[in-house]
């Protein structure tokens, strides 16, 4: 009989290294019918959150220090009842949350942690699974490919993509141009960069931060990424591209990657991927998609236009935790180079090692975290719950409410769109028609507006910089969203626009603009 198989009192009369009885059972996990009854309480109170989540100020009006003011200095000596703590999260956290799955969220971009997500998350932990060997949870593994396939399927990609889910996109686009560096400057894994020509990351002006994260990451240094400029639709500009890498290369500089986003940060712009392509290949540089927010779009056939070329891309990041339902964290890396972006990444010590890893995928293989969270299930069962159709029906619906949401600002003779709307996100800025309508007096008073109905708590919008203007953004990604909600939101900035100070800066003699103006 084994250690694990004797029975109590054979452990006990053994000595030393055994445990008491009465101690075992105090030292397990919380109690299973403790857990059900506590279970269906937060699942109760998730119901009810959805359900009335409409009501609470969706932006928090916590100052800071608040939440840590109230919290004890030391843990607590004793455990705590559930009751206590749940009371807690109710009475001091909530007030510091903001709501980012509320319908009035319209900043950044919105997002949906959806009903069948949830559950996902909640089977998830629950199995608190680590996916990073084929052995260590076969379905983790199994389940990932394959979801990520039907995710392709449903983005009209080609089967034979190379899918794998990492946590956020700034993780994807760093495990890419890993790739990128290693086919680049292959000696680098071993040697590292010292003795290397220097190597240049080219993406647009309006390239998200995470792409210069990465590039510092690598090593490659802040130098080591070219802004390309963009045109006036903020898309990059590919005569810049070919210039500034055959002046490179010129140079003795080596390209290592070109990023085009599809859906940048501020505007939603699509660079001309079918345009950079040949310039990036001629270069031998590795294109890599940032189609982090815009990829969603791809649902809809008649959107694929914005995407043309992007099957040819070495690297794809999808996020299905940003306008595809799903709960953070879930993002997902495509490639068609998969044993490049294993050979940059992978690193396995001997207690890794299994004697089915030729047979099967190892998912810690191809991003830098060893240990993996097990999210192809959330991801699987909003798939299934909404199915093909359903999840192409919400897109569409967000985009017509963008679109009509547009319509609004270009019919406003106060207010200006400053971006094409090639999604579901409007960037536009208040600049009444007898303004200097460019000028940077108007900048604090977009600032204002917005803080003034973000404070009222239906609706929050957040802001970006283009040019050198303020403008603010809305953005529309959470399934519950209705024109309500962009109604409202309109009425609060022209009301609240009518309310600035009569004497604001570049409206010579200003009389204040009234709602009813705009
Ligand atoms: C175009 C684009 N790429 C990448 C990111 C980074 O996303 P994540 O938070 O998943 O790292 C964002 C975030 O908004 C984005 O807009």
């Amino acid at each position: 009989m084994s250690d694990t198989e004797a029975r109590e009192g054979d452990v006990v009369r053994r000595g030393s290294a055994a445990a008491p009885p009465a101690l075992e059972s105090s030292v397990g996990d919380m109690d299973p019918e403790a857990f059900r009854r506590w279970g269906r309480e937060v699942v109760d109170w998730v119901a009810e959150y959805m359900a009335t989540r409409e009501n609470l100020p969706v932006l928090s009006r916590s100052r800071p220090g608040d939440l840590r003011s109230q919290l004890p200095e030391d843990p607590p000596e004793e455990g705590e009842d559930p009751s206590l703590w749940l009371q807690d999260f109710q009475d001091m956290i909530l007030p510091g949350v903001t709501h980012w799955n509320h319908p009035g969220f319209l900043a950044y971009f919105a997002i949906s942690g959806s009903g069948p997500g949830v559950l996902g998350e909640m089977l998830t932990a629950a199995l608190n699974v680590n996916g990073m060997l084929w052995r260590t949870s076969p379905a983790a593994t199994e389940l990932e490919e394959h979801v990520v396939g039907w995710l392709a399927r449903l983005l009209g990609l080609p089967d034979s993509l190379f899918g794998v889910i990492q946590d956020t996109a700034s993780s994807s686009s760093f495990a890419a141009l890993a790739a990128a560096r290693h086919q680049a400057f292959p000696q680098v894994r071993a040697h590292g960069l010292t003795g290397s020509a220097p190597g240049r990351v080219y993406a647009s002006a309006e390239a998200h931060s995470s792409i210069e994260k990465a590039v510092i990451a690598l090593g490659l240094g802040q130098a080591g990424l070219t802004r390309i400029p963009t045109d006036a639709d903020f898309r990059m500009r590919p005569e810049a591209l070919q210039r500034a890498m055959a002046e490179d290369v010129e140079r003795g500089i080596q390209p290592v990657a070109v990023v085009a986003t599809l859906g940048t940060t501020s505007t939603t712009s699509v660079d001309p991927l079918a345009e950079l392509l040949p310039i990036a290949r001629r270069h031998g540089a590795w294109v890599h998609v940032d189609a982090a927010y815009g990829g969603a779009a791809a649902a809809l056939p008649a959107f694929r236009p914005h995407f043309k070329g992007w099957e040819e891309a070495d690297s794809i990041v999808v996020n299905p935790h940003k306008w595809l339902f799903t709960p953070v964290d879930c993002s997902v890396l495509f490639t068609r180079r998969r044993e490049v972006l294993r050979e940059s990444l992978s690193l396995v010590p001997e207690y890794l090692r299994t004697r089915e890893e030729d047979e099967t995928t190892q998912l810690m293989d191809y991003g830098l975290p060893l240990g993996r969270r097990f999210r192809a299930l959330k991801l699987w069962f909003v798939l299934r719950h909404f199915g093909v159709r359903g999840i192409r029906e919400r897109i569409a619906h967000h985009i017509e409410l963008g679109q009509r949401f547009a319509g609004l600002v270009d019919a406003a003779p106060d207010w200006i769109r400053v971006a094409a709307v090639p999604f579901s996100t409007v960037v536009f800025r208040w600049a009444p028609h007898d303004s200097d309508r460019d000028g940077p007096g108007l900048d604090d008073d977009n600032r204002r507006i917005m803080d003034a109905v973000n404070a009222r708590g239906q609706v929050f919008l957040s802001h970006t910089r283009l040019g050198e203007r303020t403008c603010l953004r809305m953005s529309v990604g959470n399934l519950e969203t209705r024109w309500s909600h962009l109604e409202t939101c309109w009425t609060q900035l022209v009301e609240e626009a009518g309310r600035l100070p009569r004497e604001r800066a570049g409206i010579p003699g200003a009389a204040a603009v009234s709602p009813e103006a705009s």
